[in-house]
């Protein structure tokens, strides 16, 4: 048989193993787990990853560089640069402003970069890897996010930059934070590992920033298993962390190509000896955080269906939010003035006042099947890992440890039926009741 057909052969196969293979999805309450978040993943991903695999392309490749350029077209940024997380997406964006290709806008250690207390801890590690200085701000609760006046009290002498993620998927003040950044020279980067397609005044998140990163582990809008990107519509910033991602090499042929400045062999840089090979001169001490084409190629299939399920998260937050409108005790997630959130999950708050505990709540939301998650760390400065570090905190991080003892959020993600997002309504209704 012509290994064409064979292999057409073969997905249509996986196809129909992908059906075959699908676990019972009736859902019966208090036994059925209502996720916070996972991959949604049907027969075209796996088909694609199938394919991925038939073909062999183990390392970055084809797929690779077709996800970079319909990713970026689809965010509106010139250039993505594809990674193994977004915790890389984080490390590089970070650590291209310490580069001395920006010259004296080059960040140096000792500098500042302003984030947020209350957050995911591999937005603010960078910071403190690239020996940098956090300072951390405080949040509002109701938006989780801080706003452009707590950025602008932060702003000091040595201040250089400033990153943020727009919180559980609400943008944060973007237009006036950006504003702050281009008045007092600093940069910013959006961590946007939360909220692939939201909006703020119309706009995308992840395109106002010099440069915005995306994760697409599981729980994210899009998956790839593990991954994440870094975009920005700045060509300088983009050859540096292509440079940095790609173990710090000058060179910007894709693996595999060779010779694309047509100058390959007529370098001289540092005091290597003229002709030295360009694909193997350094100009910045690197890594490696590439991912596969085998990531890239379900990473095609997932970007296929992000309009459908941004509108699922939309939906689902907004039919969790109208069911408990009413009930009391609890602080509900409010979007960001002018911004419409494609919502990573639904947080609540108990009020400190409540005849319950966030502690009793979880626990008999989770014997219901129902599963929380904390708003990732809370305060990051109460962490062991940062008790000690360098850093700087302006005003009272009160929310932050508000969040820390009674906040958690729940799920969202479109794998959630309106069934289950009633039973999850009715659920804390039923509590509330019981305990108010
Ligand atoms: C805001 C934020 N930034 C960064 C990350 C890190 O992404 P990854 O798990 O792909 O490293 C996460 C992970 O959930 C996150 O929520």
């Amino acid at each position: 048989m012509d290994p064409l057909d064979r292999k057409a052969l073969l997905l249509d196969e996986v196809r129909k193993y992908h059906h075959e293979a699908q676990p019972d999805r009736r859902f019966v309450p208090g036994v059925t787990e209502i996720w916070p978040s996972g991959a949604v993943l049907d027969e075209d991903d796996r088909a694609a990853l199938a394919e991925a695999a038939l073909d062999m392309r183990i390392a970055a490749g084809v797929s690779s560089r077709r996800f970079e350029s319909a990713f970026a077209r689809r965010m509106g940024r010139r250039k993505a640069h594809l990674t193994n997380s977004g915790s890389s997406a984080n490390l590089l964006s970070v650590s291209a402003l310490t580069s001395h290709l920006l010259e004296d806008r080059r960040l140096r250690p000792g500098d500042e970069v302003i984030t947020v207390a209350a957050g995911f801890p591999t937005t603010v590690n960078p910071i403190l890897q690239n020996g940098l200085i956090p300072v951390f701000v405080d949040v509002e609760i109701g938006t989780y996010n801080t706003t452009a006046d707590r950025v602008a009290r932060a702003i000091g002498p040595r201040t250089r930059a400033i990153i943020i993620a727009h919180a559980l998927g609400n943008p944060f003040e973007a237009i006036e934070i950006a504003q702050l950044a281009a008045d007092h020279d600093l940069f910013l980067i959006e961590d946007n590992c939360d909220a692939v397609g939201s909006r703020y005044d119309g706009q995308l998140t992840g395109t106002f920033g010099d440069l915005s990163t995306v994760s697409f582990y599981p729980a994210h809008h899009l998956t790839m298993g593990e991954g994440g990107c870094v975009l920005t519509a700045n060509l300088a910033l983009a050859r540096i962390v292509e440079s940095l991602r790609d173990w710090g090499r000058d060179c910007w042929c894709e693996p595999g190509e060779s010779g694309k400045c047509l100058k390959r062999f007529e370098y001289q840089m540092g005091t290597l000896p003229v002709g030295y090979d360009h694909k193997y001169i350094f100009s910045h001490v690197g890594y490696n955080l590439k991912a596969t084409d085998l990531q890239a190629a379900l990473g095609l299939s997932q970007l296929a269906k992000l309009d459908e399920f941004c509108a699922a998260r939309r939906r689902n937050w907004r039919r969790l939010r109208d069911g408990l409108a009413d009930v009391p005790h609890l602080v509900l997630p409010e979007a960001t003035p002018r911004s419409d959130p494609s919502w990573f999950g639904f947080v609540l708050t108990i009020d400190p006042e409540a005849p319950f505990s966030r502690a009793e709540t979880v626990d008999f939301l989770e014997s219901r099947k129902i599963g929380t998650r904390r708003l990732f760390a809370g305060n990051l400065t109460r962490h062991p890992a940062y008790i000690g570090q360098p850093q700087r905190v302006v005003g009272e991080l009160t929310n932050s440890d508000l969040i820390t003892d009674q906040t958690f959020w729940i799920g969202v993600y479109p794998a959630l039926t309106d069934e289950m997002i009633d039973y999850v309504v009715a659920s804390i209704r039923e509590f509330v009741q019981a305990r108010g």
